[in-house]
């Protein structure tokens, strides 16, 4: 049994911890001096509950008194706090809404990318392959909730630009902030839509992003012309004037030549001006196990496809980089979010960057 430490290094494993989820969709408070015993708070942002951490010979304890893991082992931690305060999310209406002849038992893109940014709308497989995954490979979780950041801090730079009208394909499940909130909090009458290829997606986003300049409808990015000429973003975007393509997290589900046919034809509709947001996996520095398991969980789902960083780098042919350029998900404007000097190595590689689309040469 370790000694009772003190309230100086019970802060500081404290603060290691609210680290560890600095990346993940929670907020952390730290309450500590002043002869109290210090306390972490972390709130989920979905469902407005917390829980309160304390750490004690050697230990993280959750506040009724139950061990949760040593102090060394932060990510066990903060995935055991990230259950707990998933569980006391309304149960999802998930299994009801699944369109006929689709099974339940199949992991899916969007719901295990729910689970692993501390959404509700999972279901029992996507729960095991997700939660199987992040023990292995811990820094999947963090990437999709990096990656999650990214989009919103990219929408809040194109719309403190000036640009108004967003267009997200592959938008996933409703997540807080959307899209078109970040949008509106710049540009006030910013239109966005929303387009998925995923019955589920669109019947909860149709029901949770209702509102007016929000077009939710069909988008299957393996099939980009019928995107650009169909009516639904047509009624929605002006395309003589600039807008923000949002192509997020996406585009390694498309074989290599469908996914550059999709950035060339869409990046090819937007007016000179226009910007283009992408965040995808690399196979550059990302540890092949790795992508292995991922084609093993969705191989009834859809293919994976880890483009090298050249590949991705060459989607923005045509787009003037927005500083920094092609970089790590959590490196593209951190801001505060900017993580400390000793950020632990990672197997998993996602890229993200912006464009600014140049007038072509006459
Ligand atoms: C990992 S989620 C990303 C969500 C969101 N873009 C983000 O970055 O936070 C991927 C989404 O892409 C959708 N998707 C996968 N293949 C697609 C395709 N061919 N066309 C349109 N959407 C697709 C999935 O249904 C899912 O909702």
């Amino acid at each position: 049994m370790n000694p009772t430490q003190s309230p100086r290094t019970q802060s500081a494993d404290l603060e290691r911890l609210a680290a560890a989820f600095d990346s993940r969709e929670f907020a952390t408070t730290l309450v500590s001096g002043q002869g109290r015993v210090p306390r972490l708070t972390v709130a989920s942002r979905l469902s407005r509950t917390s829980e309160d951490v304390c750490v004690e010979g050697g230990w993280f304890w959750y506040s009724h008194a139950e061990r949760i893991a040593p102090v060394t082992d932060l990510q066990e931690t903060a995935a055991k706090i990230a259950d707990l305060l998933r569980s006391s999310l309304p149960p999802t209406r998930m299994p009801q809404l699944l369109p006929a002849g689709t099974s339940a038992a199949v992991p899916n893109i969007a719901r295990m990318y729910s689970y692993w940014t501390g959404g509700k709308d999972h279901l029992q497989a996507d729960r095991h392959a997700a939660s199987a995954l992040a023990r292995d490979f811990p820094e999947i979780a963090a990437i999709a909730a990096a990656n999650r950041q990214f989009v919103t801090r990219a929408v809040t730079h194109a719309a403190s630009q000036g640009i108004s009208q967003f267009i997200d394909i592959g938008t996933g499940l409703p997540t807080w902030p959307a899209v078109h909130q970040t949008a509106r909090e710049h540009a006030p009458h910013a239109k966005t839509v929303y387009l998925d290829n995923d019955s589920v997606v669109l019947a909860h986003a149709r029901a949770l992003y209702a509102a007016p300049g929000v077009m939710v409808g069909h988008g299957d990015l393996r099939h980009p012309n019928d995107i650009v000429t169909g009516t639904d973003l047509r009624t929605c975007i002006d395309f003589t004037q600039p807008a923000c393509l949002i192509l997020a997290a996406v585009l390694h589900f498309l074989r290599p030549v469908e996914a550059d046919h999709a950035v060339r034809v869409l990046a090819g509709a937007l007016a000179p001006g226009s910007y283009l947001v992408v965040s995808a996996g690399t196979s550059t520095g990302t540890d092949p196990v790795l992508l292995d398991r991922l084609r093993a969980v969705y191989v009834r789902a859809t293919p994976i496809s880890a483009r090298t960083q050249a590949e991705i780098d060459a989607w923005f042919i045509g787009f003037l980089p927005v500083r920094p350029g092609l970089v790590d998900v959590r490196d593209w404007r951190p801001g505060r979010l900017r993580p400390g000097p000793a950020r632990a190595p990672t197997r998993a590689r996602f890229l993200a960057g912006v464009g600014i689309k140049v007038h072509p040469v006459p």
